[in-house]
């Protein structure tokens, strides 16, 4: 018999109001119902409240303090942002609560020191949802593939900007008709900057690299080259070579001479890869261990229903065993990152030719791209 698990809310937007409505039907939650949901914290709580009268069980605050000072056994945080988000869950956990963080750049930048304060104060923090939305690639690493030596992550982490190359991709349509339907359709925000930028997928890189590394990485420090400047002649060109254009997330770790390749960007894709089959909002992964070969993993990774679920299977998991002893994590800054020839940030054009593909026919296969001589 599981004892009930009373959960509050921060944030009442995308992710947060799709949460409240999972837990506010349990039918749509496939296991007995533990959970109760009792407080909701959003700067506009007057005017949300208002708005969601089939919340009114809930208590509703604009005030952090009445969740802190509250007995919620765990609080979602759906702020994002990097502040007030990353205090108010330090905040939390100090206040004896777990925690569920749904955002990727309070963990990338702060999960260490949070993930140990929340092994001191023997409660958790989980963050399924700051890392490919509904697919489950945190648990992935950091325990499906626990026992494995993992030497190599090659990833689509980033939703809006899949579902804009993949429309080029399709159509042949110019980019800012791509981003206008994906803006209509939910995919993008008005200012997708840091999607296409690869500002956002870099932050759920250097989460990934802990976790599969042991690396304790700055986000800041992963070179970058934007997608924003893609066009659809550059689609021909890849086509031409076999392939298609997404953006991708690469970490290979070297143990042996503790040196780390990473970075994000767009590049050539085989057509018969798991990348390139993937379109939309989705997101894919490849993950290669010394022992397991290449495991991958594939779902939708934006939206609020969908990362509704990684936010569930967390709070559950907490329910599930509140006693649970989650260690610290022992992460080294000691390992040297290959530089790359290109500028961090860049918002150079893609060059399609700097990447060449050593393998172009295997599903699932090792996608190995290489800088051109
Ligand atoms: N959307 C997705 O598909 C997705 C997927 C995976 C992970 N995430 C992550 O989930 C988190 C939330 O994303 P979202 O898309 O749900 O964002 P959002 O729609 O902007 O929702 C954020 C909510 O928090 C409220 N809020 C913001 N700052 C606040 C503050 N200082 N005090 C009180 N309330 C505050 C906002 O109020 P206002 O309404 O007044 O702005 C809004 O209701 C982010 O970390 C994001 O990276 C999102």
């Amino acid at each position: 018999m599981i004892a009930r698990c009373r959960v509050a809310l921060l944030g009442f937007g995308t992710v947060g109001s799709a949460v409240a409505r999972r837990l506010t039907h349990p039918d749509a939650v496939p296991c007995e119902n533990y959970l109760d949901f009792t407080h909701i914290f959003d700067r506009r709580s007057s005017m949300k409240r208002a708005a969601h009268p089939e919340l009114a069980g809930v208590v509703w605050t604009d005030r952090i303090d009445d969740i802190l000072q509250s007995d919620v056994d765990v609080i979602v945080e759906a702020i994002g942002g990097v502040e007030p988000a990353a205090s108010w869950v330090a905040d939390s956990l100090l206040a004896g609560k777990s925690v569920v963080t749904a955002n990727k750049q309070v963990v990338a930048r702060h999960g260490v020191r949070l993930r140990r304060l929340a092994a001191r104060q023997g409660r958790q923090l989980r963050f399924e949802a700051a890392v490919g939305g509904a697919m489950p690639i945190v648990r992935a690493v950091a325990e499906g593939l626990a026992g494995d030596r993992i030497t190599r992550v090659e990833a689509i982490l980033n939703g809006t900007t899949n579902a804009v190359l993949s429309q080029i991709d399709a159509t042949g349509c110019s980019m800012d008709t791509a981003l206008a339907d994906a803006r209509a359709k939910g995919y993008a925000e008005a200012d997708p900057s840091s999607d296409l930028d690869g500002e956002d997928a870099r932050a759920k890189l250097a989460i990934l690299c802990g976790l599969a590394f042991g690396l304790h990485l700055d986000p800041i420090r992963i070179p970058v080259r934007s997608a924003a400047h893609i066009a659809p002649s550059d689609f021909d060109d890849a086509r031409r070579r076999g392939g298609t254009i997404r953006q991708l997330a690469h970490a290979d770790y070297d143990y042996a001479a503790s040196r780390l390749t990473a970075w994000v960007a767009p590049v050539v894709v085989p057509r018969s890869s798991i990348f390139a089959r993937t379109v939309g909002p989705a997101n894919a992964a490849v993950v290669t261990g010394a022992h397991s070969g290449e495991t991958g993993i594939f779902g939708i990774g934006a939206g609020g229903d969908a990362t509704s679920v990684a936010v569930l299977s967390d709070l559950m998991a907490i329910a599930r065993d509140r006693a649970a002893i989650v260690p610290a994590p022992v992460l080294t800054t000691q390992f040297e990152l290959q530089p790359s020839d290109f500028e961090p940030i860049s918002d150079l054009p893609l060059r399609t030719s700097d990447f060449v593909l050593r393998t172009s026919d295997l599903e699932l296969s090792s996608i190995t791209l290489t800088e051109a001589v």
